[in-house]
């Protein structure tokens, strides 16, 4: 009856809210039906526990009556059986028959047997159990090499130099000791050994207390992204050092250049005469002679190298019995020779200035230019290096039937400035008919970027 009538006043209520309640009692006729309702069941719920204890008390009886029984018709008892440490012990009767059960506590592990049986022989069956505390250690939970202590019910990890965390799985950063400025009360106390409360926390941009809930009786603390539990004392967030995490990552480096760590982040960073691109990683060079950021005079070449930009000043060669002229600005060419002046003759009879701009450790061989002759006359060009400058790193080969080409034949470290004159000869039966020379100056950046 009780139950049909909670239901009958649910089932008003739902129509109530849905404001089809034409038939439903009010609302203050509804409280006090529940009201009736809640009485009913109290009273219910007091004789339910009248009946219980007036069953357990019969139980009671029969049990001891069945035991002197036991006692009388088996004539005797086991002996009596120690509680295990750290655990329990279930059934007191001792006669033959009966059974006793063992229990461990929580982080113990029962060895031994569960239930013993008194025997016919008043003895008991099985061994005496005893509760062994749980290795939480076996499974080898402390990582990158920390150290395991059992404890009961749970383990501690002592990490390694340079980890932290509950199982040594984060790496400290190395700024750490640098930023963190410890209360002068205790400049030698480290902050992770200091179980402080939370307003006493030091703190720093790279550090703050940490946001604890409380849930059926656990505590779970968090940080913000970017931070992380600091090692023991969960109530600290410490940064997490990205650079130093991801210094030698398998995706490559966080930065090309140089990496910044910042409170819960990090940013990237390029030398002078870079800006980082838009993927806020790489860096690109800045052309100053193209953005007038250089500073070379009016008789000066500006060159935009890796990182920053050279001022040239192309000069004319003063050889022995030729003069020259320069026709453009990195080009010089040989004024004609008079009649019979061999040294003239055979001194070039252009000279052109080339500058190239690299990064350093370029994958070597590599082409850096080529050269061309426009028009031929004779029937042979040759083409070489000049001197012994540069001949560790270059070398000239022939590309075509007109053209040659400088070779980088080895990765060059910057920052460094080489040089190399590259010679195109022209013969007609053996006879020189000119010379032409390029002189190559190649300027290496510090960095390979
Ligand atoms: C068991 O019964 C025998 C006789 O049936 C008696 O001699 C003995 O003392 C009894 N033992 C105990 C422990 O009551
Ligand atoms: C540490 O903090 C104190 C004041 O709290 C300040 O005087 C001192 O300069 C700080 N030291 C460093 C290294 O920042
Ligand atoms: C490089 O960055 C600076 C400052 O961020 C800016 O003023 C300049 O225009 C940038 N230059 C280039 C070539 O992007
Ligand atoms: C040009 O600027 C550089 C620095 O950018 C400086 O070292 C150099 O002396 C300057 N040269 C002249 C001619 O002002
Ligand atoms: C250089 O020129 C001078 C005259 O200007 C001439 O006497 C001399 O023979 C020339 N030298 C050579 C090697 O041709
Ligand atoms: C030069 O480049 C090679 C291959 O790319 C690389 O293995 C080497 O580490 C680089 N050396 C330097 C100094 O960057």
């Amino acid at each position: 009856m009780i139950r049909i009538y909670v239901i009958m006043t649910i089932l008003c209520l739902y129509q109530t809210y849905t404001s089809f309640g034409q038939d439903c009692p009010s609302k203050q006729e509804l409280q006090s039906t529940l009201r009736q309702v809640h009485k009913l069941l109290s009273a219910h719920e007091a004789s339910y526990l009248q009946n219980l204890r007036s069953l357990r008390k019969k139980l009671n009886l029969l049990q001891s009556s069945t035991a002197r029984q036991a006692t009388k018709t088996g004539n005797g008892t086991c002996p009596k059986l120690e509680v295990p440490n750290n655990g329990r012990k279930l059934g007191k009767v001792l006669a033959v028959g009966h059974e006793v059960h063992f229990l461990c506590e929580p982080g113990y592990e029962l060895v031994g047997s569960e239930t013993r049986v008194c025997q016919e022989s008043l003895t008991w069956s099985g061994q005496q159990p005893i509760c062994r505390n749980i290795n939480e250690c076996a499974s080898t939970p402390c990582l990158n090499g920390g150290s395991c202590v059992d404890e009961v019910n749970r383990f501690l990890c002592t990490c390694a130099k340079g980890w932290t965390g509950p199982t040594c799985q984060t790496p400290i950063p190395t700024f750490f000791t640098i930023v963190t400025n410890v209360s002068t009360s205790s400049p030698t106390s480290s902050p992770y050994s200091s179980s402080s409360s939370p307003s006493s926390l030091p703190s720093s941009p790279f550090m703050h207390p940490s946001r604890c809930t409380q849930f059926l009786g656990s505590t779970r603390c968090t940080c913000e992204a970017g931070f992380t539990i600091s090692g023991r004392d969960s109530n600290l967030c410490i940064d997490i050092d990205e650079c130093e995490l991801f210094h030698n990552g398998q995706a490559g480096r966080l930065c090309v250049h140089n990496c910044v760590n910042t409170p819960g982040g990090y940013r990237c960073t390029c030398p002078p005469g870079y800006n980082l691109t838009r993927d806020s990683r790489n860096c690109k060079d800045i052309d100053e002679c193209e953005t007038r950021q250089h500073n070379c005079t009016r008789d000066q070449l500006c060159v935009n190298t890796y990182g920053g930009f050279q001022c040239v000043r192309v000069e004319c060669p003063r050889i022995r019995n030729a003069t020259y002229v320069k026709t453009s600005p990195v080009r010089c060419e040989r004024n004609p020779c008079p009649v019979d002046n061999r040294a003239c003759a055979q001194a070039p009879n252009s000279i052109t200035f080339h500058y190239l701009s690299v990064v350093s450790n370029l994958s070597a061989p590599r082409v850096l230019f080529r050269v061309s002759a426009a028009r031929v006359l004779g029937d042979t060009l040759r083409f070489g290096l000049l001197g012994a400058r540069g001949r560790r790193h270059f070398t000239v080969q022939r590309s075509g039937r007109q053209t040659g080409q400088l070779l980088l034949v080895s990765p060059v470290q910057g920052p460094a400035t080489l040089e190399a004159e590259v010679e195109m000869s022209e013969l007609e039966r053996r006879a020189m008919l000119g010379r032409y020379v390029t002189k190559v100056t190649l300027f290496v950046s510090p960095y390979s970027f």
